[in-house]
Parts: C-alpha cells; structure tokens; sequence
C-alpha cells in the first residue's frame, strides 16, 4: 500500500486525479471505478478542470459505478445513476454509452449482479478503481462482515451509513435500506485502487484499513491484499496513523518515474 498524507483536502483530490489522469493517458479506452459521496468529489473536479483544460480526453474511457441504492426511482436526484451522469459523466465529457450503473431497480437482483461482474470482465477488468471509505471502514457499500470473496450483490446498509448519507435527502426516512455494491473480491481484481479520505471522521477506518489486521470488521483492510492500492488522504484522516513517518519519507523518495505529480 501506498500512502500519501497531503496537507489539505483540496490537495488529496489533486493528486489522486493526476494519478487517474496518467492511467487514462496512457490508456486512451481506460476503465475506471467510479465511487460516488462526498470524497471523491474533488477527483471529478480536477480531472473536469483538466479536461476542460484540453489536457486530458476521457471520451474513449468507460465507467463503472460503484454501488446503487435499491428502491428509489433512476431518476431521483440521490439514485447513484444521477450522481454519476451529474458529477462525473458530464463534466469529464465521457461517453455515456460507456458507463454503467447498478440496476437497482431490477426485477432479478441476483442476475443483474451477476451481469455487473460479467460486464465489467468483459471490458477487460477496470483500470484504476476510485474509493471513499466510511467511518464504519465500509467500501463500496461493503459494510463491517462484508466477505473479502464478496461479488457485487445486494446489500443492507448499516443504521451509521444511512444516518451519513440522510444529508443527502430531504428526509432522514427517505434514505433507503438496500443498496447494490461491487464485491470486495470484485474491487480486488480491478488492476489499480485509489482511495481518498479527508476529515477527522475518517482517522480511526484509515488507520484501521492501512495499519488493523485484516478483518472483515474492516472491509477496507481488504485492500491491504491488493498489489497496488494508492491511499491519499489529508492531516485530519492520517492523524491515527503510526507509520506517519514513514509514508512522508517514502513519498519524498519515491523514484521519478514512479511519480504521477
Ligand atoms: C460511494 C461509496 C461509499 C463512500 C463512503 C464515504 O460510492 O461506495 O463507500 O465512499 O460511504 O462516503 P463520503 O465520501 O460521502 O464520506
């Protein structure tokens, strides 16, 4: 794992769009995960100001959704199917045709789960897969005993995750139940992770991810299996880190050609 400490939550999104935007580069058809909240926000507007910038192209890329909530209409401004064509697929210019969403509004959950993963193998796997994580140490909607095999399937959100998400909705009620969410065996596979966490709330999930034992308690700790997963996150999120030293000196001496800033 790699972890980068940035001084301010403006700069987590910085550094984590400058690594998605060198994958996309190199690989005009790249595939990305796409996260939805309140993290990775700043990674969609920086990648847009570069794409707006003319300094990067993501019309040959193609998306992935992370999650879904179950039992709201596709059109509902919260459905994650809005976000994303909202936050993401406009303002980075990517295709629409090329980026898929959950259907959580399917009359066969198990087989459109199972689509998702086929769908998402059939594009050759994603290429750099964006993360947030919640205070529980969800990913995804891989709530705490989440499975580390677990494929995307359908979900109950924990009583904490539907209190964090009711700032979403006019009414704490109206925050649903259910969700679909990619497996954690399904974000293992996807060939680059990263994830960003800003604000105190975070502290106790990211070091428990980066530095706990692996345990389903922790879904996040998942990723300390993944070969290449990149953690950004600002003062606030790191400050439970004991390793803090350390990451600061590894970044500092990371060899050039590594770097994607
Ligand atoms: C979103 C998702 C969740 C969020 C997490 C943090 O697609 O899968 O894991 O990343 O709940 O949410 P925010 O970023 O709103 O604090």
């Amino acid at each position: 794992m790699e972890v980068i400490v940035k001084p301010t939550p403006a700069e987590v999104g910085r550094t984590a769009s400058a690594l998605i935007a060198r994958v996309s580069r190199e690989k005009p058809e790249a595939v990305l995960g796409l996260a939805t909240g309140s993290s990775p926000l700043g990674i969609y507007e920086s990648l847009a100001a570069l794409v707006d910038a003319g300094d990067l192209d993501l019309s040959r890329a193609s998306g992935f959704a992370l999650d879904e909530y179950v039992g709201i209409p596709l059109d509902h401004p919260e459905s994650y199917a809005s976000v994303i064509a909202r936050d993401v697929v406009g303002p980075l210019g990517m295709d629409p045709s090329r980026v898929r969403v959950p259907d959580g509004r399917a009359s066969d959950i198990e087989a459109a789960t199972r689509d998702y993963d086929e769908a998402i193998r059939s594009a050759g796997g994603i290429d750099v897969q964006i993360l947030g994580i919640g205070a529980n140490g969800h990913i995804g909607f891989n709530e705490p005993s989440s499975s580390f095999a677990s494929r995307t399937r359908i979900k109950t959100l924990a009583p904490s995750t539907r209190e964090a998400n009711a700032r979403f909705f006019d009414d704490p009620a109206d925050v649903p139940t259910h969700c679909l969410t990619q497996g954690l065996g399904t974000i293992l596979e996807a060939k680059r992770v990263v994830l960003v966490a800003q604000g105190a709330a975070k502290a106790d999930a990211v070091a428990a991810m980066v530095e706990g034992p692996l345990s389903a308690m922790c879904p996040g700790s998942a990723l300390q299996l993944h070969e290449h997963a990149t953690i950004v996150v600002d003062e606030a999120a790191a400050a439970r880190l004991t390793l803090r030293d350390y990451y600061d000196y590894t970044y500092a001496n990371k060899p050039t050609w590594q770097r994607f800033e």
